[in-house]
């Protein structure tokens, strides 16, 4: 038998046995527990905020929504949010979706499936109804829904859930501290490796999925120039659609609107979520290119898909007032690690720093999404036994010191390896970056100090 649960709750949590503390409040980068404790968000939650905590515009916009109006189904109204955020996300997200049209969801997990789905129904509506298998990435995570794992590469997050969904196949995907190429053409090799799996399922291939830069599953791994735009050739030599997930890399996180915009791709689908409420209700979305759409709606006129909160107001009102917020205070040049003077140009200065500890394998990532790797042994990049735990360790020390990272293990081969995800808002001054480096350091070194007692 099992020892007691240790902290004993109504509301089925993700752990049985770790201690939550309740949060009740939040302002800029930092959140408080109902003890008073202070909490500097440097994983921005789950790379979700972006705009920074407690911005009054936002319940402001999403109150005054309620007031007039709460909920109407998408099967008899349209909303004036909608059909404005829509037009509003189109124009931001460029000239590649201009003419296209945008299906707002829940979050990331519904948006994935919308897009998995529309897929398959754009090939059926031009003819190919042959076409249903959709390709994704051995690393990779698209959410939690069963189709969404289907995708998914992420071994920690699916394996039990295997026998319950459909499996693609899946390819390798560029990670440049442990390339399977040892970076010589890796761009163009990895691409090939799709175009070998589109070959393989016999022109059944509907689609293929991918993140721009690979988010927890990794950690922040940024491709080589030239993989993405190879990739989306391939995809259209094929006539298989282009799905790229920007779930978490959207809405500034990368430096730019989007992140494929850095690589100049131009996906068939996108989906995005996280920074795109920042938090502040759950909202999704999944923009849809001309030549998509209009496979539909010159088609049989109608998507086969709907969820009861699809598009709902308030979520829509919430996304909307995050959306003009983040542009009235430049939020994605704040995001921008190229550029000079820029509080993510010194976020990967202070990041680089800890590349000093034997711990620290890689330091790698892009505007404000980074990605901390830890090793037990550098020169042979050998990582720590999955038993211990490392980076949820070194997460718990930061935790203690006031500083939320986001902890993640598998990045080797899907059970070991262990990285931090770092992604903290966009409204972050070069003091509390500072600060939170200073204080993840004395938690890898505690941490670290830890280990090796343990081993002597
Ligand atoms: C890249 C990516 N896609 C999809 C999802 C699923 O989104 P959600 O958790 O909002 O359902 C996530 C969540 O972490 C993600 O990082």
């Amino acid at each position: 038998m099992a020892d007691p649960v240790p902290f004993p709750s109504a509301l089925l949590r993700r752990s049985f046995r770790k201690a939550f503390p309740p949060a009740v409040r939040g302002e800029g980068v930092y959140l408080w527990d109902d003890r008073g404790k202070r909490y500097l968000d440097f994983s921005g939650s789950a790379a979700v905020n972006f705009i920074g905590h407690g911005v009054q515009e936002i319940p402001d916009a999403m109150a005054a929504q309620a007031r007039n109006l709460e909920f109407v189904h998408s099967s008899q109204f349209t909303t004036p949010v909608a059909e404005e955020y829509a037009q509003e996300l189109l124009d931001f997200a460029g000239v590649n979706f201009r003419g296209g049209c945008v299906y707002f969801t829940s979050g990331g997990s519904e948006a994935i499936e919308t897009a998995l789905k529309l897929a398959r129904q754009y090939q059926v509506e031009i003819g190919q109804s042959k076409r249903y298998q959709v390709l994704s990435r051995s690393q990779s995570y698209h959410g939690a829904t069963l189709g969404a794992l289907a995708v998914s590469g992420n071994r920690r997050r699916r394996e039990i859930y295997l026998p319950m969904v459909r499996e693609f196949a899946q390819i390798g995907l560029p990670y440049c501290y442990r390339c399977a190429y040892d970076c010589e053409e890796c761009a163009r090799k990895y691409a090939e490796e799709l175009e070998t799996a589109i070959e393989l399922t016999n022109g059944e291939a509907a689609a293929f999925i991918s993140e721009p830069v690979s988010g927890a599953t990794l950690g922040a791994a940024v491709p080589p120039d030239g993989y993405l735009r190879q990739v989306a050739e391939i995809c259209r030599r094929h006539d298989v659609l282009f799905i790229v997930d920007e779930v978490m890399t959207g809405m500034g996180r990368t430096g730019r609107n989007f992140a494929v915009e850095r690589w100049g791709v131009a996906p068939d689908v996108l989906v995005t979520a996280k920074g795109l409420s920042s938090g502040y209700a759950p909202l999704g979305a999944v923009l849809v290119s001309k030549k998509v759409s209009d496979a539909i709606s010159c088609g049989s006129g109608s998507f086969l898909h709907g969820f009861t909160y699809n598009s709902h107001p308030i979520s829509l009102a919430a996304g909307r007032a995050v959306l003009r917020y983040s542009q009235k205070l430049k939020l994605v040049q704040s995001a921008d690690s190229a550029r000079g003077d820029t509080p993510a140009a010194e976020l990967r200065k202070s990041l680089e720093t800890l590349r000093e500890f034997e711990a620290v394998g890689d330091v790698r990532g892009i505007g404000l999404l980074w990605g901390v790797e830890f090793v037990a042994d550098k020169p042979s990049k050998k990582p720590f036994a999955p038993g211990l735990n490392f980076a949820a360790r070194v997460a718990e020390a930061t935790m203690r010191r006031g500083l939320l990272v986001y902890p993640m293990q598998g990045s080797v081969d899907g059970v070991s390896g262990d990285h931090l995800l770092i992604a903290p808002p966009a409204v972050i001054i070069d003091e509390q970056i500072h600060w939170a480096v200073d204080q993840l350091r004395d938690s890898i070194e505690e941490t670290a100090g830890l280990d090796l007692v343990r081993r002597n």
